[in-house]
């Protein structure tokens, strides 16, 4: 019974840091100065964003390069990404970098 609790304690802490981390290939993103666009942005919006603005949201559509650019150039999205979006919390403060990273290169569809 002891043992079983320490278990759910072990299974609680580690999702908790899982979640933090939700790109599989995470260390690339997270190191790369030139983010790409498929294997880091887009992978995010996937799990943070999309479920909020997809193409037919009232929130704006963050779905696909165009969409996704278009906020950035006219709807702030890197500031809200600081300040309140995802509505539900923030995203790692590591997530949030790779954003910024990518928007300092130029936003390429890369
Ligand atoms: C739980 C739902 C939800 C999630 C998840 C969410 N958003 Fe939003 N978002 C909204 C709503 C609702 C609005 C419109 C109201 C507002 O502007 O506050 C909005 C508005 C925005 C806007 C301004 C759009 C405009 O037309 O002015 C941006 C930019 C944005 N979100 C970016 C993001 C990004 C980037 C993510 C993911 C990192 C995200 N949101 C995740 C609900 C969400």
């Amino acid at each position: 019974m002891k043992y079983n609790f320490i278990y759910f304690l072990f299974f609680i802490l580690s999702s908790c840091v899982y979640n933090e981390i939700t790109l599989d290939n995470n260390i690339d993103c997270r190191t790369n100065e030139t983010p790409s666009f498929q294997n880091c942005i887009k992978p995010l919006i996937n799990v943070h964003c999309i479920g909020c603005h997809s193409v037919t949201s009232n929130s704006g559509s963050l779905d696909g390069y165009e969409a996704v650019k278009n906020m950035v150039l006219n709807k702030n999205l890197i500031g809200r990404i600081q300040l309140d979006m995802p509505l539900n919390g923030l995203m790692a403060e590591e997530e949030i970098n790779i954003f910024i990273k990518w928007v300092n290169n130029g936003s390429l569809d890369n």
